[in-house]
């Protein structure tokens, strides 16, 4: 399964909505990554690393500009946003390490049952929660 990005998950902020392809792009290399691994019958575990290093990264940049930006319209759901964005950078660290040097698939598999359900739970349902606050301040609208 892919993650994919159609019009209607827009949030209206050209930088966030580029951002959030960004974002379902990284998770969908990560998914060619375990999926090769598991055609090879084995994970790399390097591949995988690289990949979720660079998710971090982009994860951390990403929550932290939708942050920015929540914070500057006063919304009140923020405290919401920040922990669910911290709880999710800690889980990605935290498997970093518990995965580090794997090779079995189903720790592959496992970490990407993750990755998935986090996104479609929180791109998909809780960044929609501020859409309407959002349009409120159209001059964050472009
Ligand atoms: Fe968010």
């Amino acid at each position: 399964m892919l993650l994919l990005w159609t019009n209607n998950l827009s949030v209206g902020v050209q930088e966030l909505d580029e951002g959030a392809k960004k974002l379902l792009h990284f998770i969908n290399e990560l998914h060619y990554a375990v999926q090769d691994a598991k055609a090879d019958g084995a994970v790399d575990p390097q591949e995988i690393e690289i990949a979720l290093h660079r998710l971090q990264n982009y994860v951390t940049y990403y929550c932290g500009r939708e942050e920015q930006l929540l914070s500057g319209i006063g919304y009140a759901g923020l405290k919401e946003q920040v922990e669910e964005h911290r709880r999710f950078a800690a889980a990605i660290a935290d498997m970093t390490i518990r995965f580090k040097n794997s090779t079995r698939a189903k720790d592959a598999e496992e970490l990407m049952h993750f990755i998935f359900d986090w996104v479609t739970n929180h791109v998909y349902v809780t960044d929609r929660r501020f859409l309407e606050a959002l349009r409120e301040h159209p001059e964050c609208l472009r």
